[in-house]
């Protein structure tokens, strides 16, 4: 007997297992995309936070360990810049290690506000903190940074509003999507400011290094996206068919992320097959850097006016304070 083409549709459309998540969705888009890609924020797994941890330890990754002595060292400076009673806001959860470094340097702050897409971490977190501040008033928000959005209402006494952005996440995003933010950053701070985190432009080698450490920890990084898929969304990448790619782009003034195919293989996803030639890539990441000078252009083009700056001897990272002007 024939099968009518449409009860065959029907029939697959049964078949298919649970509708597909926002990653499943996300990385079908980019598969069929020239040329291929997917979001950073897809790392972020269990098993991916943790390797990204122990990035944050290699000798050769530089940002993490320099942000915080410039959070630690200039620590006077920002809180007296900073004010009183502050209300900090930290777009994306983050580690609860930077912001403590904030908090203890503050004068009497009095209300934290972490904002995270994720909602599963965001109460833990906030009751580890809540113990070891408890005149800080700490209120979660599980919600998209890059949306608009509407905090919990201010009771009395809180002093400027101070947004959190450390850690360089800023260079994720394409220009126009960092100039988005600030924008919208603007609006939610004002009267306020925003304590932003930006990598400074360097020596190609030392960029480098950092992208390609010797112990492989960020190609094991890179490449657990694939397994992430593999166990989330049953597509069959082969581990061994792919390796870590990450090179200085110096026009873009960018490191580029990549996963490369090692040979020509197809991978399943969703009842679709997609095709790899030798070499073909599927770029994993942006990750921008700032002359202070364009930062400081950026964030006037978005109404912010930058105010003061800190950074290592080595100029290797940069800790910007960005006012946001009271509406008139
Ligand atoms: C967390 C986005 C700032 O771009 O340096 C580290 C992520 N990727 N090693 C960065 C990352 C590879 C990191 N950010």
């Amino acid at each position: 007997m024939a099968i009518p083409a449409l009860s065959l549709h029907a029939f697959r459309s049964a078949q298919r297992a649970a509708p597909l998540s926002d990653f499943g969705r996300e990385l079908l888009e980019g598969l069929s995309r020239s040329p291929r890609s997917i979001s950073p924020k897809f790392f972020y797994d269990v098993a991916g936070s943790q390797l990204f941890d122990r990035i944050c330890d290699l000798p050769e990754y530089y940002p993490t360990r320099t942000e915080m002595r410039i959070l630690t060292e200039c620590a006077p400076e920002i809180a007296a810049q900073i004010g009183p009673n502050a209300d900090v806001v930290e777009f994306g959860a983050g580690s609860l290690t930077k912001v403590r470094l904030l908090l203890d340097a503050l004068h009497v702050p009095r209300r934290y506000v972490p904002i995270d897409i994720s909602g599963e971490h965001l109460e833990g977190a906030a009751q580890r903190l809540r113990a070891d501040y408890p005149q800080i008033a700490v209120q979660p928000v599980v919600a998209d940074y890059t949306m608009p959005l509407v905090l919990p209402s201010r009771g009395e006494g809180l002093g400027q509003r101070v947004g959190f952005f450390p850690g360089s996440t800023l260079g994720n995003f394409s220009p126009e999507e960092a100039l988005a933010f600030l924008q919208l950053a603007q609006r939610l701070l004002r009267g306020g400011g925003l304590l932003l985190g930006v990598d400074l432009v360097k020596d190609p080698a030392r960029l480098h290094a950092a992208y390609n450490d010797a112990q492989g920890v960020t190609a094991a990084f890179n490449l657990n996206l694939l397994r992430r898929a593999n166990r989330e969304l049953g597509t069959d990448f082969d581990l061994e068919g792919f390796t870590h790619a990450a090179f200085y782009n110096a026009p873009l003034r960018r490191i580029e992320m990549h996963l490369v195919s090692r040979r020509a293989q197809s991978v399943r996803l969703d009842g679709q097959r997609f095709d790899f030639e030798e070499g073909e890539t599927i770029h994993t990441e942006n990750s921008h850097k700032f002359t202070v000078e364009g930062l400081h252009a950026l964030a006037v083009k978005a109404g912010l006016k930058p105010a003061a700056v800190w950074t290592d001897p080595e100029r290797l990272f940069s800790v910007h304070w960005l006012q946001s002007p009271a509406a008139q």
